[in-house]
C-alpha cells in the first residue's frame, strides 16, 4: 500500500463495536481505524468494568509490538498510529479462529489438565478456539476447522507457523524487560490474497508475569479481582515503551 494512500485517509462510519474496541470504515475501502476503549469484559461478557487508561496503553503497546513483529517478517494489519486511542490498519476478512500460544501452564490449561499454574511447558503449545460469542469460544482441532471451513489446511499451517514465530519474537523481548510471556491470543485475517496478524497484542490478550515475583501484570487482575489493575497495565507499558 503506498504511503500516500495511507496519508490521505479519512475516518467514516462505525463498522463494528466489540467488547474492547470499535472499528471504523475509512475513505479507503482497504483500510479501517481501530479505536481502543477502556471497557473490559471477562467470562464471555458476564463480568464488565472499566480499566481507566487501558485504551491508550493497549493502542500504543500494540503498535510497538506490531512494529517489532513486522521487522521480524510477521505481516500485521498495523499501518500507523493516528492518536492516543486510534490506529490505522488494513481491513481484514477475519478468520473466526482464536489462536492461543502457551509457554507456561495457566488459566484454562491448568483447569483442563490439573497441572499447577506456573508449570513450565518445554515445547510451546498452540491451541485453536472457535471465535463465537454465542457458543462461548469452544476449543477446536484441525478437523473441526476443516469441517467448519474456517480456514484451508494451507492457511491453518501458516497460522500455526506464524503463531510460533510470533512467540519466538515476543517471548525473549518481554523477558529482557522482566516479563514472562505465559500465554497469549492471536487473530488472523485475509486481505488481497494474503494473510495478516490482526486485532491487538496487549495485557488484555496476553498473560504477563513479573520474572522475579511472578506478580500478574495483565487482565487476570481484572478477571480475578486482584486489584491494582490500572497500575499493572501502566507497569507493562513503562517496561516496554517508556514513561506513561
Ligand atoms: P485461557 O487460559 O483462559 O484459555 O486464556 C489463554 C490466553 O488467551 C490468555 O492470555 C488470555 C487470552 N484470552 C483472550 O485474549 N480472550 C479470551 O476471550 C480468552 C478466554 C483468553
Ligand atoms: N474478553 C473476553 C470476554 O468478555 C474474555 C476474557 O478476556 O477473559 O469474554
Amino acid at each position: 500500500m503506498s504511503a500516500k494512500a495511507v496519508e490521505q485517509v479519512e475516518t467514516r462510519g462505525k463498522l463494528y463495536e466489540g467488547k474492547a474496541k470499535i472499528v471504523y470504515a475509512t475513505s479507503d475501502p482497504r483500510l479501517i481505524v481501530q479505536y481502543f476503549k477502556d471497557d473490559a469484559t471477562a467470562f464471555n461478557a458476564l463480568k464488565r468494568g472499566t480499566i481507566v487508561g487501558k485504551g491508550v496503553i493497549n493502542n500504543r503497546l500494540s503498535a510497538a509490538l506490531f512494529e517489532r513483529l513486522e521487522r521480524a517478517k510477521v505481516p500485521t494489519h498495523y499501518l500507523r498510529t493516528l492518536s492516543d486511542r486510534e490506529m490505522l490498519c488494513r481491513r481484514l476478512d477475519i478468520i473466526k479462529i482464536e489462536t492461543i500460544v502457551r509457554n507456561v501452564v495457566a488459566g484454562s490449561l491448568a483447569k483442563r489438565t490439573g497441572l499447577d499454574e506456573g508449570t513450565p511447558i518445554r515445547q510451546p503449545i498452540v491451541e485453536l478456539y472457535y471465535k463465537s460469542d454465542p457458543l462461548g469460544d469452544p476449543m477446536l482441532n484441525d478437523d473441526h476447522v476443516r469441517m467448519l471451513k474456517l480456514a484451508t489446511p494451507a492457511e491453518l499451517g501458516w497460522i500455526r507457523r506464524m503463531a510460533l514465530r510470533i512467540n519466538g519474537v515476543l517471548r525473549p523481548h518481554l523477558l529482557k524487560h522482566g516479563l514472562v510471556l505465559v500465554d497469549f491470543k492471536l487473530e488472523f485475517g485475509r486481505a488481497g490474497g494474503r494473510l495478516y496478524l490482526g486485532d491487538e497484542i496487549s495485557p488484555d490478550t496476553c498473560r504477563l508475569w513479573d520474572r522475579e515475583t511472578r506478580e500478574r501484570l495483565d487482565k487476570d487482575r481484572f478477571r480475578q479481582d486482584l486489584g491494582g489493575v490500572e497500575e499493572a497495565y501502566q507497569e507493562v507499558y513503562r517496561r516496554l515503551v517508556g514513561p506513561v
